[in-house]
């Protein structure tokens, strides 16, 4: 797979893609992270990649011909499945959601920035929109960032057994169950006497028990009962 994360500040985006899990997708050569600085791509003498709203109103926007420029550029090198501008009023980023983006082979995330793209990149640029939750960021790198990792950690090879994605919360419908390790006694508290049992099946039963009780007390809508 490859991502390639279309920002204004590129330096944003470096330490997110450096450490652990997605360095490591990046050197097993599972993922390709390709970072493209939007200045390079102006004809502006000053290398500037926004302007004045038309019709006034505070706040900056991000030009078009530099981000269309940008893109076409990729697009003259590969094909992309989507071309996703992230912003807060766009679908809001599921597990589902990220299952689906894992599937595909190439996507370009587009970094918002002051007051937003001009509109006419959204109406024919992008083929989709994703916001990390509702409220509002100061750019959308912090939110490509989210969106590639959940996606990388998705793909074959990424996590190991222990770690497989398959348990995580959201992937079956139902949130994670508590998880403890040593001491078995902290301070009197103690861990569930079932998980020092050694009994597998009991163990899986308490479980899924419990991933029930948490998704139930904490994301009823997840069952369908909101
Ligand atoms: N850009 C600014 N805020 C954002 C959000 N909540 N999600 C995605 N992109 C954003």
């Amino acid at each position: 797979m490859r991502i390639d994360i279309i920002t204004c500040l590129p330096r944003l985006l470096e330490s997110p893609f450096s450490d652990s899990i997605l360095k490591r997708a990046q050197q097993k050569e599972l993922v390709t992270v390709a970072i493209h600085d939007l200045r390079e791509y102006t004809t502006h003498k000053h290398r500037t990649t926004d302007d004045y709203a038309f019709g006034g109103g505070a706040g900056m926007v991000m030009m078009i011909e530099p981000i269309d420029r940008c893109i076409e550029h990729l697009k003259s090198e590969r094909n992309y499945d989507e071309i996703i501008y992230m912003s807060p009023d766009g679908d809001l980023l599921t597990q589902p959601i990220a299952n689906e983006l894992s599937l595909k082979k190439n996507l370009i995330l587009l970094c918002g920035h002051y007051k937003g793209v001009d509109e006419r990149v959204r109406e024919h640029l992008i083929t989709r929109e994703i916001s990390i939750g509702n409220y509002v960021l100061s750019g959308g790198e912090l939110a490509a960032a989210v969106v590639a990792d959940a996606v990388i950690r998705l793909l074959p090879g990424v996590l190991n057994d222990e770690t497989s994605a398959l348990t995580d919360s959201f992937q079956d419908g139902l949130v994670a169950p508590p998880v403890y390790t040593r001491p078995a006694t902290y301070k009197g508290w103690k861990v569930p006497e079932v998980l020092l049992s050694g009994h597998e099946a009991r163990i899986s039963q308490w479980k899924h028990e419990k991933s029930l009780e948490r998704t139930k007390k904490r994301r009823p809508g997840l069952l369908g009962e909101v």
